[in-house]
């Protein structure tokens, strides 16, 4: 059940009480629900534009896209990588830049049926994914904040999952466990490649993200996952390009080229990395 609980105030990171549909700190920021339940922690001081993250359309498009299922093998292939003894009954889960929400849904519902309950938190900058995924799942406590200054205290969760997102480190290492883990799944050199080929004259060569290390994390393990699956109308294809940044990047040209395919055949090339977090020697910084 959504719960929005051991949050924190994002003006002077007093912790949050909630009080019927509002969580108040004790210095009286009081920050009121939403009717579809979820709650919006980012104030305007913080807000580097007046609608950060995605927009409508590209929610509506990523939603619409995610509901057919085609990424499915990718929420496999989360819980089926995910570190040994680090997944049951009790575990806190955050989202950072969850989206509307589709992996912690799938989640959630999978481990349902395993009769393991765990503690879902979906966080996103954008108010329209968070209405969205609020709609969708009513078992998630989901916020809108921001992955740069996550307004809950230290150690609230065992494990962060951030894909296709903007990570920030120092944050995730702050909210994690000392024996938290934490998930980054990225796109692979071969991702959407039969698309790519038509939106761009040429493709530029692969560059592994993250490829010396993270300060805050010590990876445990590194997996590709490749499978392919089909668009058969012009309909799908445009939901599908709308939700990546080739939607903005690609030439008029290589968008009109697209506009002409009522099907194709699609490679999903994705990488999947688990990491743990570095407990810093006090001692020692
Ligand atoms: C490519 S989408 C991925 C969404 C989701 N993880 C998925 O895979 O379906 C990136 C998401 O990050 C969000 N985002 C961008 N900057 C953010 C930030 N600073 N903090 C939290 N979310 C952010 C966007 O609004 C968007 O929903």
């Amino acid at each position: 059940m959504s719960t929005l609980e051991n949050l924190s105030c994002p003006i002077d990171l007093a912790p949050l009480q909630r009080r019927e549909r509002s969580l108040i700190c004790q210095h009286g920021h009081t920050y009121d629900l939403a009717k579809t339940g979820y709650v919006n922690l980012l104030p305007v001081q913080n807000k580097r534009s007046k609608d950060p993250g995605d927009s409508k359309e590209m929610v509506a498009a990523r939603h619409a896209f995610l509901k057919q299922q085609h990424y499915f093998p990718i929420v496999q292939a989360i819980l089926s990588t995910w570190p040994q003894g680090h997944l049951r009954s009790g575990v806190r889960v955050l989202d950072a830049g969850c989206g509307e929400g589709y992996y912690l849904s799938e989640i959630g519902r999978i481990l349902a049926d395993w009769h393991v309950d765990i503690e879902r938190m979906g966080l996103d900058i954008s108010k329209w994914a968070i209405t969205a995924a609020s709609k969708a799942d009513k078992n998630v406590s989901w916020l809108v904040a921001s992955n740069a200054s996550l307004p809950m205290p230290e150690q609230r969760f065992d494990a962060v999952i951030c894909l296709f997102g903007f990570p920030v480190f120092t944050e995730f290492s702050r909210v994690l466990s000392d024996d938290g883990v934490l998930l980054l799944v990225e796109s692979g050199a071969n991702h959407l490649i039969e698309l790519r080929k038509i939106l761009y004259p040429s493709i530029h060569e692969y560059k592994p993200t993250f490829a010396a290390g993270l300060v805050d994390f010590e990876l445990l393990s590194e997996q590709s996952e490749t499978f392919s699956f089909e668009l058969d109308s012009q309909a799908q294809i445009q939901q599908l390009l709308s939700m990546t940044p080739h939607i903005h990047k690609a030439s008029y040209e290589g968008r009109e080229a697209v506009a002409l395919l009522n099907t194709i055949t699609l490679t999903a090339d994705i990488k999947l990395r688990w990491y743990r977090k570095k407990i810093r020697d006090v001692n020692n910084v």
